[in-house]
């Protein structure tokens, strides 16, 4: 469901959150890697405080067009508010929509230049000010409710605590080691269901002292809580984040329809950077002839290519100034080819392909 952003009156966490920022991450390498010209049509999918988003409109400037798009509507309404501070005219120079990424393909564009980027960026994961308000239960560094939810409006949402309280012990234990890579799922999980048989698991600290007495003490990892994993392995299935990116890559292609249209993606964790990764070689094939053929018969030519071979880090001030930046990784790609220019080579290769494959063989 797509929602045009209409509420101006601040939410709690809005009253509460206006002065603090998201420091963007790797800001200075998507700009680069996205080059924004003037003109440019740009689609954060993951607007956030709109820090990328503010800055990549300001580069498309003069004519630039942002359209912002975040699951969460109290996030949502700090975008308009930070961009309308940075001089930016809502309706002429931005749009903000409330939607899930996934649906981007068939959300209302607000306008006709909106419906075909330039430009699209999506930075994973949570916002800092989603992070650092207890009452979001996202972190256990603030006691807070175990809610986890970017959007608790959306349908057949469940937060954490449901996830603590109903979830059977191999359930539990999928979640931990599939989305938290977690050594100690198992014992982890198995702690959970003898705890909340005596008392509920229903905030933060609560889980985060249950986890910890699940783990033995010589067994905590040393740079990061013990807790860390089964948090992100349930802010991932809480908000079916991988579901989410895959849907999001599946339509990418088809999204980039222009010659030069570009995207970014900067992932936080090796499950999504993984994604991005298969999913941008995968746009870049070339060649799709049989291995068996001896050359290539296809003529097929790749639609797009990498814009950085292996991806791009943060370098070690900006780790020192934002640690949230230290597992940051940014990926892009480029269309370099319109997808029906290659509609009639295409259908010629599959004829030449069955062809040379009959001659080949008949040789054999
Ligand atoms: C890391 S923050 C983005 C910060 C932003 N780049 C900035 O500079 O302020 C990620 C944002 O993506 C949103 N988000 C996460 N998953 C989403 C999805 N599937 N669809 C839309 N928004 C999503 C979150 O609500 C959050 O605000």
């Amino acid at each position: 469901m797509t929602t045009l952003l209409k509420a101006r009156s601040s939410s709690r966490m809005f009253k509460k959150c206006h002065t603090e920022v998201h420091t963007p991450v790797l800001l200075s390498q998507v700009c680069e890697m996205l080059s924004p010209n003037p003109g440019d049509v740009i689609w954060d999918l993951t607007v956030g405080a709109a820090g990328h988003a503010a800055t990549l409109l300001r580069l498309a400037q003069p004519n630039g067009f942002l359209l912002g798009i975040d699951r969460d509507p109290e996030i949502a309404e700090i975008a308009v508010k930070n961009l309308e501070a940075a001089g930016f005219i809502r309706g002429k120079d931005f749009e903000i929509l409330v939607s899930r990424f996934s649906e981007i393909a068939s959300i209302d564009f607000p306008n006709e230049i909106s419906k075909t980027p330039d430009i699209i960026l999506a930075d994973l994961g949570v916002s800092s000010l989603q992070f650092d308000e207890a009452a979001r239960g996202f972190s256990f560094r603030n006691d807070g409710p175990l809610n986890m939810q970017m959007n608790a409006d959306e349908k057949g949402s469940r937060n954490a605590a449901d996830i603590i309280a109903n979830c059977s012990l191999s359930e539990l234990e999928h979640i931990f080691r599939t989305y938290g890579e977690e050594k100690w799922s198992r014992r982890i999980a198995s702690v959970i269901v003898e705890q909340r048989q005596i008392k509920p698991i229903l905030t933060t600290r609560s889980l985060r002292e249950t986890v910890a007495s699940a783990v033995p003490r010589k067994a905590w990892p040393q740079n990061v809580d013990v807790a860390t994993r089964v948090f992100q392995a349930l802010r991932i299935a809480v908000n079916n984040e991988l579901g989410e990116l895959d849907t999001m890559l599946e339509q990418l292609p088809a999204l980039l329809k222009k010659n030069g249209s570009r995207a970014g993606i900067i992932s936080f964790h090796s499950l999504e950077d993984r994604r991005v990764k298969q999913a941008f070689r995968a746009m870049t094939i070339g060649c799709i002839c049989p291995k068996e053929l001896p050359c290539c018969v296809c003529g097929h030519t790749a639609e797009f290519k990498l814009l950085s071979s292996g991806g791009l880090t943060a370098d070690k001030q900006e780790v020192e100034n934002n640690p949230r930046s230290r597992s940051a990784r940014l990926r892009g790609t480029i269309r370099i080819k319109n997808a029906d220019q290659d509609l009639g080579t295409l259908k010629n290769a599959s004829h030449n392909v069955t062809n040379d494959m009959q001659s080949w063989h008949s040789q054999e």
